[in-house]
């Protein structure tokens, strides 16, 4: 595996420009700033223990902290309390800033639909926070949003009301549609799509599951057409945010297993254009065959 840092920043706003001149849809990768204020404009759903669970904790702390220096303890309880705020702080920075959690998700690769357009199926796109992101990065893409919208997957209200409201926020509500299907089984015609995507969602299916759903991929997908898989990455972002992520057990083991992920976009009829990482992510360039 070429392990390639994110460095899509540059190359990203210089493509955009070249699309739609004097644009400034790209703000929305605004670096730490925009990530901590893009809550305000969008409301992606994520349940608060995401959200703002890590700053509670930091506040509590700090609290408990300045509690204990009124008492005049100056010992272990005090270093507790620091150390917990400090935690706090870091998960939060991470949750926002890398993770997202609340903003338009930056896209992975920069070579993803470098037309800038096409139409793009994306697979569980939840309430938008993946879809939203690829069209501001893709001023003439159109997405066909796909999501089951069953089960909890840490979005409170995930729906395609919730969705819509986000892409219309974000001012690309007209070209987006949401279909709500089993993304194992794509009601679509063969070859129907220029690109997909899926952004913290196929990761979520076990293997077998995530051999379907790459097979109905192929199979809906133009010959030639790009599939850009992005993952959770327990780097050192993710496992100061969620901590289990240290153990790398279940989730946070196997499906960062690179081999298996080779092997099962072989066995599916995609060839792997690029890999690489980005804060809190892993993901996969692949090319159907
Ligand atoms: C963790 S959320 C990610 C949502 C969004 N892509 C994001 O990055 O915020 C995973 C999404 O996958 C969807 N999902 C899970 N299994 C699915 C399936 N078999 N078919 C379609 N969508 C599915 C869930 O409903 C959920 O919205």
């Amino acid at each position: 595996m070429s392990d390639v840092r994110y460095s899509a920043k540059r190359p990203e706003r210089h493509l955009n420009a070249a699309l739609t001149i004097g644009s400034a849809t790209m703000s929305h990768d605004g670096g730490m700033l925009t990530s901590l204020t893009s809550a305000f404009h969008y409301d992606f759903g994520y349940s608060w223990p995401f959200t703002s669970g890590h700053l509670l904790v930091c506040v509590v702390a700090l609290l408990a902290g300045a509690f204990a220096w009124w008492r005049g303890q100056r010992g272990w309880l005090l270093g507790l309390a620091a150390l917990v705020a400090v935690w706090g702080l870091a998960g939060a920075i991470a949750m926002h800033y890398a993770v997202q959690i609340n903003e338009p998700a930056r896209l992975a690769s920069e070579r993803f639909l470098p037309s800038g357009g096409g139409r793009v199926l994306e697979l569980g796109a939840g309430s938008g926070r993946a879809t939203v992101g690829l069209l501001l990065a893709r001023p003439q893409a159109r997405v066909t949003a796909v999501d089951l919208y069953k089960g909890y997957y840490g979005i409170d209200d995930n729906s395609a009301e919730r969705l819509k409201r986000n892409a219309a926020t974000a001012g690309v509500g007209d070209r987006v549609e949401v279909t709500v299907a089993d993304m194992r089984q794509l009601p679509f015609e063969p070859a129907t799509f220029d690109a997909a995507m899926s952004v913290a969602a196929i990761d979520h299916l076990d293997w077998p599951d995530i051999e379907k759903a790459l097979r109905e991929t192929a199979r809906v997908l133009k010959p030639d057409g790009q599939l850009l898989v992005v993952s959770l990455n327990s780097d050192v972002w993710v496992r100061v945010a969620i901590p289990p992520a240290i153990h790398g057990t279940g989730f946070w083991g196997s499906r960062q297993l690179v081999q298996r992920w080779r092997d099962v976009f072989a066995k599916t009829g995609f060839d792997i254009t690029e890999t690489g990482t980005a804060p809190a992510t892993l993901y996969w360039l692949v090319t159907r065959r």
